[in-house]
């Protein structure tokens, strides 16, 4: 591998219909970073995040994982588009933890976290529930393999969907407010495991509002609004000394709500 960043994203414009909803996003995630997408509703994060998998396809601009294209191959000067077999292939060195956990709620717990390296790496059942237990118990939860996912509290069901990404042995995973769907009783223990996986040199991609978990996980913050980034620095800066007059008024009124712990 080259010694260029894990992810880099540069010039990445979407727009849905007239509404440009990224215009134009750089940024840049090292091997074991942590990178903290802050930002108002509207801004653009989740988009962000969709494009980078290729959930969403971007208008232009680049995405690179582990120094592959994501989406596209260069041929002849042009980016042509890859086939979706090929995105697929891609997209499983991506873990994605969304807000609603998004389990099958049928299913065991054991089973909503095989089922994806079962189907999509053909790995056999065996093998698949050792992986699977393995990732369990690193989120806390070896002893509900047979529950059914609809049976587990929100906070378990989304280590549930965190054990699922790591089954997939991802390069890079990107959660998406992982916590904002959770009681508040409910969000340490997810926060906890989010923590030990950043401990452990996993490199991630957080939009969370969860200032305190910024500040002392993130090595960089984003701060985005309007579909651009305003500021990116360390979590010291970007978050007790905003430059600009849009990240401390997002900030402050964060911290006002009482949504900062
Ligand atoms: N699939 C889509 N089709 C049309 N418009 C979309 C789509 N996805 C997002 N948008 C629009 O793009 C804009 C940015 O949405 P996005 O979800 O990326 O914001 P966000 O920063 O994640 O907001 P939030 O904090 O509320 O989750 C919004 O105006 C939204 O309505
Ligand atoms: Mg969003």
């Amino acid at each position: 591998m080259s010694d260029r960043p894990l992810l880099v994203v540069e010039d990445l414009r979407k727009s849905f219909g007239d509404n440009e909803v990224l215009r134009g996003v750089s940024l840049s995630c090292e091997k074991a970073e942590v990178v903290c997408v802050i930002g108002p509703s509207g801004s653009g994060k989740s988009t962000l995040l969709h494009c980078i998998n290729h959930l969403e396809a971007p208008d232009s601009g680049t995405i690179v994982v582990a120094d592959q294209l994501i989406g596209y191959e260069p041929r002849r000067g042009h980016l042509v588009a890859l086939k979706d077999r090929d995105t697929a292939r891609q997209r499983r060195d991506i873990g994605m933890v969304f807000q609603r956990f998004n389990l099958f709620p049928h299913l065991t717990v054991l089973d909503n976290v095989t089922l994806a390296p079962r189907l999509a790496r053909g790995i056999a059942k065996r093998e698949a529930d050792e992986i699977g237990m393995k990732m369990l118990s690193s989120v806390g939860l070896s002893n509900r393999r047979d529950s059914f996912a609809r049976e587990l509290s929100g906070g378990q069901q989304q280590r549930v969907a965190i054990a699922r990404a790591l089954a997939m042995s991802p390069k890079l995973i990107l959660f998406d407010e992982p916590t904002s769907a959770l009681d508040p009783e409910l969000v340490g223990e997810v926060l906890k495991v989010m923590r030990d996986l950043a401990e452990e040199g996993m490199t991630m991609v957080v939009v969370t509002h969860e200032l305190q978990f910024a500040r002392e996980v993130a090595n960089t913050v984003v701060f985005m609004d309007d579909g651009v980034v305003v500021e990116r620095g360390r979590p010291k800066e970007v978050l007790l000394n905003p430059k600009t007059d849009r990240a401390r008024l997002f900030i402050a009124r964060l911290v006002g709500d009482g949504k900062e712990k």
